[in-house]
């Protein structure tokens, strides 16, 4: 579907009252990419999956970047308001007013889903948020109280220092947002034990 202004897929959960995951994609993905992790880490949930709208080298991503891990401070608070803008009209569309929506974001996805987090939040009610980095230091910390944040991270991540990770993670504390960090041994793709703790993460998670 490219109508509310992204690329995206829904696929609605088995309940019409199932939390539903956003789920957003690295660098060079796209909508279909994090489909199979997103029914492996919440079977019952619904899912909205969309594709970044900004092309680097022909690679779809949520915002420009200037070189490796710096990034376009202006596009990307245009693009986190135009994903806000976006999940308003989606939530209509689908009829998902009372739904809990929690991201889930890989890389450039976590970053944006960060973003999100720092600029706008009442979107979210939790956060996955795979090898994400801080993506602006906001004037003032936001409201995130009530938010929970899982924050996975490698340990030998060449992109994301881990101090940088460490920074993102006491941000979202002093937001008020309760975190939970997993630390993967290796760099930046996934292993198995970042998404069984995730999955366990969600499992617990208090959603109603
Ligand atoms: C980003 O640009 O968001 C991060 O550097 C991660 C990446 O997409 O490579």
């Amino acid at each position: 579907m490219t109508d509310l202004g992204f690329v995206h897929r829904f696929m609605p959960g088995k309940k019409p009252a199932a939390p539903v995951l956003l789920l957003l994609h690295g660098t060079g993905g796209d909508e279909n990419d994090l489909i199979p992790l997103g029914h492996e880490l919440y079977p019952d949930a619904s899912i909205l999956s969309l594709r970044g709208k900004v092309l680097e080298n022909g690679m779809p991503r949520f915002f420009r970047r200037l070189a490796e891990g710096v990034f376009d401070l202006e596009d990307l608070k245009l693009r986190t308001e135009e994903l806000a803008q976006f999940l308003d009209a989606a939530r209509q569309q689908y009829g998902l007013r009372e739904n809990k929506l929690i991201a889930v974001g890989y890389s450039n996805g976590a970053n944006i889903a960060a973003s999100l987090l720092l600029r706008d939040p009442r979107h979210l009610s939790a956060a996955v948020l795979f090898r994400a980095m801080v993506p602006f230091v906001p004037d003032a910390p936001p409201d995130l109280t009530g938010i929970a944040i899982f924050l996975s991270a490698g340990r030998q991540d060449s992109i994301v220092p881990s101090a940088n990770t460490r920074q993102l993670s006491s941000m979202f504390e002093t937001a008020g947002a309760a975190v939970t960090m997993h630390w993967h041994p290796g760099g930046h793709e996934l292993g198995r034990d970042d998404l069984d703790a995730a999955k366990l993460w969600l499992e617990k998670l208090p959603l109603s």
